[in-house]
């Protein structure tokens, strides 16, 4: 159902996510005054927690149902639209783009295609961060939240770099499912194509921590990206 209908129970899915620690770590990247922009918002919590520091934040998704939920938390400017065709008429001076959304780009040329699309919209000495899903094997996880039950199964095929997910969740005895595919990207594809479109990775950290260098087994990978020749 790729987050239509699982857009309403996305915050409850995601109760436990960490996104103090997330936006602390991003915090590293913001200066006063900056202009920001949250590229797959989802339900707005990043863009909501940094507005709340007092920035101004503007988030973009390509799904409704995720960008409804993310209105009632912001109010600047909120655009329905696909990170392959962005048309934005403001630069920002940080642009994030947390929890996978890239992973859903199919190959290098579409992760090509967006990173251009981001810096078509950074300012010269802007900053994007993008947060990359980096799974090391295949697996399945079965828990409860309050009234939640919920079983996450993946299969993580290293030859094809292809991850396929499915999700079954129960929320008052009503049963939903929800299934991904990820195209999971090496960090040396990440520097490739920054600089094929004039953008270079400055920095690769793991698991939201400044202190930590993502390295290829981490399982998730923060890229730090400015214009080459800054
Ligand atoms: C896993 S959610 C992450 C949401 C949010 N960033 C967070 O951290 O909670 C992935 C989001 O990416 C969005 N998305 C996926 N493909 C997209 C695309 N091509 N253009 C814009 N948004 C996209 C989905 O609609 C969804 O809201």
């Amino acid at each position: 159902m790729e987050y239509k209908e699982f857009a309403k129970y996305y915050d409850k899915f995601y109760q436990k996510k960490d996104y103090k620690k997330e936006v602390n770590f991003l915090m590293n990247f913001i200066k006063t005054g900056d202009r920001i922009i949250d590229i797959g918002c989802g339900t707005g919590i990043h863009a909501s927690l940094i507005s709340k520091a007092g920035y101004e934040v503007d988030a973009l998704d390509l799904n409704k149902e995720m960008l409804d939920i993310a209105k009632k938390r912001l109010n600047s400017s909120l655009y329905l639209q696909n990170i392959l065709n962005i048309n934005i008429d403001k630069k920002y001076d940080i642009i994030i783009s947390m929890f996978a959304v890239i992973n859903h780009l199919k190959d290098t040329s579409e992760l090509e295609k967006c990173l251009l699309n981001m810096k078509n919209i950074l300012r010269g000495s802007g900053t994007i961060v993008i947060d990359l899903h980096n799974p090391q094997s295949s697996g399945k996880k079965a828990d409860n939240i309050d009234n939640m039950s919920r079983i996450m199964e993946w299969h993580y095929d290293k030859k094809t770099k292809i991850e396929k997910s499915r999700i079954i969740f129960e929320i008052d005895n009503q049963k939903y499912e929800d299934s991904h595919i990820f195209r999971i990207f090496t960090i040396d594809e990440v520097k490739e194509c920054c600089d094929k479109v004039g953008l270079k990775v400055t920095n690769v950290y793991e698991n939201y921590d400044i202190n930590k260098e993502g390295v290829e087994t981490s399982k998730n990978l923060q890229f730090i990206i400015k214009y080459r020749a800054y």
